[in-house]
């Protein structure tokens, strides 16, 4: 049995596989961020933890915990966590969503200029990147600053606290800004504009390669007495494409979380169009262009729990019940600002064109089609492409509506995935290649991940979205000098 670990945003999530990649137990736990209205979002990592031990608490009541042959880790990406002399957390962890960082983010784009950031790293910088964080730190906090040792990401945070080495991966390592894509390494020329020392930075494996083995106390806690090895997992990204079997260029994965990607696989190195696109190395030893959005199944969460009571079975059908378009009513889904391709974080979300005739099923569709159209930004980022096919992970890949309108907008079938565990099934996997030492990823994958469902797109309804896209492309370019 192997197991998974996501280290997500709101929560922490184990999945146990069997050898074939079935699912075999799961368990999760949710922690909290801590927003604030000026932008910032951090978190503890001892909430981590907490949320980790529970997690795996009930998890083994449903395994036999010496059974477990391998583990792998999967994350949120971006979050910079710092460690002092003593291996203590210096600081809050600042997440990927926090928007703390704009003056450091120009400076570095500015400054050291986009042409040489793209040469160091194949990026540009945004706000939610690792790099402008730790500059924010050094001018706000320079005693803290002072003080690092150890500068990780938050998955391996949990991979130092599993087996005691300091390890990152290629995937997750590419979100720093300070990781050379191209050549999988960390950047000289980064580290030196970053005023930070390479011995702070952790050792990169690839995301499948054994990074370490499960320290010896807490097998003793656990009653564990085989020696168990980790793999170095990725970032939940990557870690969801190989769990959806998206490592070739005839697919893209769309992720509808608290955040919402395109990710669109590259055999080889090669920078996108648009500088606004990620370019990554994936988990699979190749690399992938992505485009982000800082809101996406979470504008749904705030529209349907915080806005109304909760009741998704009985908004979504009001949602169904309203046509292509919602009846001419828009949403910008900006909650949160926006990376991917707008990189602004005073970006706000707006309901536009409202009318006394609208309902609520209407606003619910607007923000359904709102956070697709966001998505569909993105992909329009990148020239060339040719995907056949769009595969969907994250709680909003559960309904169907959300499903039909990303085929119907992106006008490609999509794919229902029998397993939609998301990154935690792809760390996972991660952890079973590992151990086995499987050599052919990517066939493997192919008899592992499994459909359930095909949806053609509709080229009627493509059509009329096609009309909406446009009007919605230049509502954002209209209000934002409006936003504050
Ligand atoms: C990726 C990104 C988010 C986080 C949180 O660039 O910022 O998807 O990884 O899930």
């Amino acid at each position: 049995m192997y197991l998974g670990i996501d280290l997500g945003t709101s929560g922490v999530k184990i999945t146990a596989i069997d050898k074939n990649g079935e699912i075999t137990a799961s368990s999760s736990r949710e922690y909290p961020v801590h927003y604030s209205n000026n932008g910032w979002s951090d978190q503890n990592p001892s909430d981590w933890i907490k949320g980790i031990t529970d997690s795996m608490k009930e998890l083994s009541e449903k395994i036999n915990i010496n059974d477990i042959k391998g583990i792998g880790i999967s994350g949120q990406m971006h979050g910079l966590v710092i460690l002092g002399e003593d291996k203590e957390v210096l600081y809050p962890v600042i997440l990927w969503n926090d928007q703390r960082t704009v003056e450091e983010s120009e400076f570095l784009n500015n400054e050291i200029g986009m042409d040489k950031l793209t040469e160091y790293t194949s990026n540009i910088s945004f706000t939610g990147f690792t790099a402008s964080k730790l500059l924010w730190l050094k001018k706000n906090e320079p005693e803290v600053f002072s003080k690092i040792r150890h500068i990780m990401l938050p998955k391996d945070y949990i991979g130092y606290i599993l087996t005691g080495k300091f390890y990152t991966d290629v995937s997750d390592a590419s979100g720093t800004l300070f990781f050379d894509v191209k050549n999988r390494k960390w950047s000289d020329e980064m580290i030196k504009i970053l005023e930070i020392k390479k011995e702070y930075l952790p050792e990169i494996f690839e995301s499948y390669e054994i990074a370490g083995e499960l320290k010896q106390e807490i097998m003793d806690e656990l009653g564990i007495t085989v020696k168990i090895p980790v793999a170095a997992g990725g970032g939940d990204n990557a870690c969801g494409a190989i769990g959806a079997g998206v490592v070739e260029e005839d697919k893209i994965l769309v992720s509808l979380g608290t955040s919402g990607v395109v990710f669109i696989p590259q055999k080889k190195w090669s920078l996108p169009e648009k500088s606004s696109m990620h370019t990554f190395c994936d988990s699979s030893g190749k690399y992938h262009f992505m485009g982000v959005i800082l809101s996406a199944a979470s504008c749904l969460k705030w529209w349907i729990e915080d806005i109304h009571d909760g009741n998704y079975a009985k908004m979504l059908d009001e949602a169904e019940q309203s046509p292509v378009g919602s009846n001419n009513l828009f949403f910008l889904p900006y909650l949160t600002g926006e990376r991917t391709p707008h990189s602004d974080p005073y970006a706000r979300g707006s309901f536009i064109g409202l009318t006394a005739a609208h309902t609520r099923g209407d606003m619910t569709r607007a923000v359904m089609e709102g956070i697709v159209f966001a998505l569909y930004d993105s992909y329009n980022l990148a020239d060339g492409l040719n995907p056949d096919t769009i595969r969907i992970i994250g709680g909003g890949a559960k309904s169907e509506l959300s499903r039909k309108i990303l085929t119907d907008v992106f006008n490609i079938k999509s794919e229902v995935l029998a397993i939609q565990e998301g990154p935690s099934y792809g760390a996972a996997l991660l952890a079973l290649f590992g151990t086995e030492n499987e050599k052919n990823m990517d066939e493997k994958l192919k008899e592992i991940v499994k459909i359930t469902d095909i949806i053609e797109p509709d080229l009627e309804n493509h059509k009329e979205y096609q009309k909406r896209y446009e009007v919605y492309t230049r509502l954002y370019k209209a209000l934002k000098n409006e936003f504050f």
